[in-house]
């Protein structure tokens, strides 16, 4: 794909060549993403960050990733105060803030809407997750780190086995990083969640017609066994018509060390695109782990603010003068804290 000027609205845009094009462009990110350097490459340009849906960390690291680029941010986080409360179209607003804007991430809770949103819009728009369709950001923040975890077990995407575990229907992460799979080879995916929150048919085809290796369960420890990385998730609670309803799967699968232990492989990597239900009813990946090496769950967060400065550098034509535009001596020259 051509990314400059491009919409990212689906990973299925995505080839491997352009997901291996991206990580390199990722890796080159770090010392900006640290602070050993700055760069101002994208000064004087905006973002309109456009948040529709709850976000920490998405809205919070497509921001930090335009500002440590030297762009800075514009923000709506919510419909009350937006003018879509008074009835304004997804047209509408997209012609106002593409005037004002250089680049465009927006969520909505609307299956479809950012891919909507973008049609109307004069700049360049990110889906940063539209209902419980899509996240291509997050899955391609998911498969970098992956990369990365897999590299030290000397293992790659390639061959690799996975299992998805939870809300497989309504989660949009799991929607968009199987899909992403789907451009490597030989994976055994294994599939762990209650029948009724399944992963929706046509995805699991489209995997196996990819040549994977794919298998449903209701049983979470045997799905555990002989996994180089686990991916939970939460139970996707706003997409279900009452909160009753989700109360019924609700803490159906907990993750704690001792399931853990007995379970995984000793170098099982463990990821959640977070934020993790931590409620005493829910706590699918319970706080027992979190000094555990494995748990990968932060360095995923970290990754994405690298994963979004390389698509923002992509998408703006402006990699090849990133370094060219730097001060190699920043603020912070001691290393930090
Ligand atoms: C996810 C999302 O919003 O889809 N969060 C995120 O962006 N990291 C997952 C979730 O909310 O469960």
């Amino acid at each position: 794909m051509d990314f400059r000027g491009a919409h990212i609205i689906s990973v299925k845009q995505f080839e491997r060549a352009d997901v291996d094009k991206l990580f390199s462009v990722a890796d080159k990110m770090e010392p900006y993403a640290h602070r050993e350097k700055i760069t101002k490459i994208l000064d004087g340009a905006i973002l309109g960050n456009m948040f529709f849906e709850p976000s920490t960390r998405t809205r919070f690291s497509f921001g930090c990733a335009f500002n440590l680029l030297g762009g800075d941010v514009r923000e709506t986080t919510d419909v009350k105060s937006s003018s879509i409360s008074k009835g304004e179209s997804l047209y509408d607003t997209a012609r106002v803030i593409s005037g004002y804007s250089d680049v465009i991430v927006m969520r909505h809770p609307q299956v479809g809407s950012v891919a909507e949103f973008s049609k109307a819009s004069r700049v360049p728009v990110i889906n940063g997750g539209d209902g419980s369709n899509e996240h291509p950001s997050q899955a391609l923040l998911d498969l970098y780190t992956i990369k990365k975890e897999l590299q030290s077990n000397n293992r790659d995407i390639d061959g690799m086995n996975i299992a998805m575990i939870g809300d497989l229907k309504h989660g949009r992460t799991v929607h968009s990083l199987s899909q992403l799979l789907m451009q490597y080879k030989n994976i055994t995916i294994t599939l762990i969640s209650p029948k009724e929150l399944c992963m929706p048919k046509d995805i699991v085809a489209d995997l196996v017609t990819s040549g994977h290796k794919v298998t449903e369960t209701e049983d979470m420890e045997s799905g555990l066994n002989d996994n180089d990385t686990i991916y939970l998730t939460r139970i996707q609670e706003e997409r279900f018509t009452t909160k009753l309803e989700a109360d019924i799967y609700r803490g159906r699968f907990r993750l704690n060390q001792a399931i853990y232990t007995r379970n995984c492989q000793p170098n099982t990597v463990i990821m959640h695109p977070l934020p993790r239900d931590s409620r005493e009813d829910a706590n699918e990946l319970d706080n027992d782990l979190n000094q555990h090496p494995n748990l990968a769950i932060f360095r995923q967060t970290d990754n994405g603010v690298l994963v979004r400065m390389a698509l923002f550098a992509l998408i703006l034509d402006v990699t090849d003068r990133v370094d060219e535009s730097a001060n190699k001596v920043s603020w912070y020259t001691e290393g930090r804290f």
